[in-house]
């Protein structure tokens, strides 16, 4: 303390006003208290203040509201006054680049959301959506304070609306970190992204006794919203991190692959990887029987900067591939159909994957790479009856709609309605190159031929030997890039070792590429 503050403090009313202010400082430090502190750490989790910290570049956290408190009185609440009111709210850095940040206190109400705290959070909501920076809530609540009724409610109304305002406009992550149960689970369902973290955190619309109560059915917390349930068979979770470090890691990989807003480009690195950079390994990674897979995160791998790939939605859907990577520094999103999982076919589940994800680097300028090898949708009834129409529209109309730099390479099969949604020409991908590999066609040879050559095939003396020699006919006709490329379809046929500075060579022009579509409100995408 320096000569002048002393002098300040022998100043009696000063100083007991300067004491009242540090013991409300130490206070709203402790949240609910050093004993429920202690439960949280025995729960194997952090607390708010922790969990900020650890975002957050050292020194940088400026809290706002810490002073806030609820003004009810019914059920007890006038005793149950807590600064700061169950969310810590302000903003930071994160690798030098501003965040607003919420976390919400499950020491204080179990975290539970009522009017004061929403209204925090829709504060640092505002002022991210006027500055342009990303947002991280960190999610750890009982849900809607049962104690405010109907103005805990409209706090979460607010809150699901600048979610929506903020839409495209900054990024938005959510992670959870403990309990999110109720309407609440719509706040991080509007949002990018959803990081879980293993074994301490749910999601669920109705918790076990509820579902008990109404179906009948018995099961456990982890089983009905767990981070498995979520990252592998909903797919509402994007990622999972085995502890809560490895959830903020996580944070920070998916913001440094981010523009802070819609109005910036993505953040360039200073390239160490050779761009020229070949790979034999691509040109013998396609087997010559074309019904047996191969795993397109190699060739993923093989291609982009020092192989780093951080893959969205891993676990789910994985017959489709999305995430981000870099191409001579600068982030791309990667599409790309997996051979290796149902024959890398289009199901509702990856259309709506992908669509998803086309959409957010449509959003925030990242170009999009498409690594295509997909034989069609997925034939079945189950598809149909799950609408399979209606979610492969999804894809195709992200595809349309995207005006980012559209890259694709066609490494082997694209057939029918599933080679048109996989970023073709005809949806004004601005560079569609293809390896010698690349099979063009309307269907397969033994589905095509079947059709079209049904009656020869009934008349033939040796049906199966004549059914061989047109589908030989056929292959050496359309399983090839040419004939697209004839039409102009297919920009350049690559060796497949050349792919990396091939993409770089179609990158570069691309990142001041302006397209304009005709005003409108909003499209009405079939959802
Ligand atoms: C007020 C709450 C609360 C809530 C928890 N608490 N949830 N207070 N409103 N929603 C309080 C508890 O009373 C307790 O206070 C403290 O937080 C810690 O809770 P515990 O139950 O002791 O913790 P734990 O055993 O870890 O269980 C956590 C829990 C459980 C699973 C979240 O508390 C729970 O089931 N809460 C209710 C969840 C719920 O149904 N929420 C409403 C959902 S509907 P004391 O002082 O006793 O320690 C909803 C609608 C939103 O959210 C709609 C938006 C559109």
């Amino acid at each position: 303390m320096t000569v002048k503050e002393e002098q300040v403090i022998n100043q009696e009313a000063t100083k007991s006003k300067i004491n009242k202010y540090l013991k409300l400082r130490k206070e709203s430090l402790l949240g609910g208290g050093e004993e429920r502190i202690k439960a949280q750490h025995e729960k194997g989790k952090y607390t708010a203040r922790e969990r900020i910290l650890l975002l957050m570049d050292p020194e940088s956290f400026v809290e706002l509201g810490g002073y806030v408190t609820h003004q009810k009185t019914d059920f007890g609440m006038n005793k149950k006054k807590f600064l700061g009111d169950g969310v810590i709210t302000g903003y930071g850095r994160v690798n030098g680049r501003l965040v607003y940040v919420y976390a919400q206190d499950f020491t204080v109400l179990g975290g539970s959301l009522g009017n004061a705290h929403a209204k925090k959070i829709v504060h640092i909501m505002e002022l991210a959506l006027k500055t342009g920076a990303p947002i991280v809530g960190f999610n750890d609540s009982g849900g809607a304070r049962i104690q405010e009724g109907v103005d805990s409610l409209a706090g979460y109304g607010e809150i699901f609306f600048h979610n929506v305002l903020a839409s495209g406009v900054v990024p938005q992550i959510s992670v959870i970190v403990g309990p999110s149960a109720g309407g609440a689970v719509y706040s991080p369902a509007l949002t990018d992204f959803i990081i879980m973290t293993k074994e301490t955190s749910h999601m669920f619309v109705t918790g076990p006794s509820v579902v008990k109560t109404v179906t009948g059915e018995d099961i456990s917390f982890e089983e009905l919203g767990g981070s498995t349930i979520h990252t592998l068979k909903s797919g509402v979770a994007h990622f999972d991190g085995a502890d809560e470090k490895e959830s903020i890691e996580l944070i920070k990989k998916i913001l440094s692959y981010l523009p802070s807003n819609n109005l910036e480009d993505p953040p360039v690195v200073t390239p160490t990887d050779d761009k020229a950079r070949t790979s034999d390994l691509l040109n013998s990674i396609i087997p010559d029987d074309s019904k047996i897979p191969y795993d397109m995160k190699t060739v993923i791998s093989e291609v982009v900067d020092h192989g780093e790939f951080l893959e969205v939605q891993e676990k789910w859907a994985k017959n489709i591939i999305i995430g981000f990577a870099r191409l001579n520094g600068y982030p791309v999103g990667i599409v790309a159909n997996q051979p290796a999982v149902l024959a890398g076919a289009l199901d509702s589940e990856a259309s709506i994957k992908g669509a998803k994800f086309v959409r957010l680097c449509d959003s925030f300028n990242i170009p999009i790479i498409t690594f295509v090898d997909v034989p069609g949708f997925l034939p079945g009834v189950d598809q149909e009856w799950k609408g399979i129409i209606r979610n492969g529209a999804k894809l195709l109309y992200a595809y349309c709609e995207a005006t980012v730099p559209k890259i694709a390479v066609v490494t082997r099969k694209a057939f029918g309605g599933a080679y048109i949604v996989m970023a073709s020409k005809h949806l004004r991908t601005d560079v569609n190159l293809a390896w010698p590999t690349a099979e063009i066609a309307v269907m397969g040879s033994e589905a095509a031929v079947n059709i079209i050559f049904r009656r020869e095939l009934q008349s033939a003396e040796d049906p199966i030997a004549k059914q061989k020699e047109i589908e030989a006919g056929y292959r050496e006709k359309f399983y090839n890039p040419y004939a697209a490329a004839s039409y102009g379809y297919i920009d350049d046929v690559i060796l497949p070792s050349e792919t990396r500075p091939k993409l770089i060579e179609a990158l570069w022009p691309l990142l001041t590429k302006r397209e304009e579509r005709f005003p409108k409100k909003h499209g009405n995408i079939p959802l």
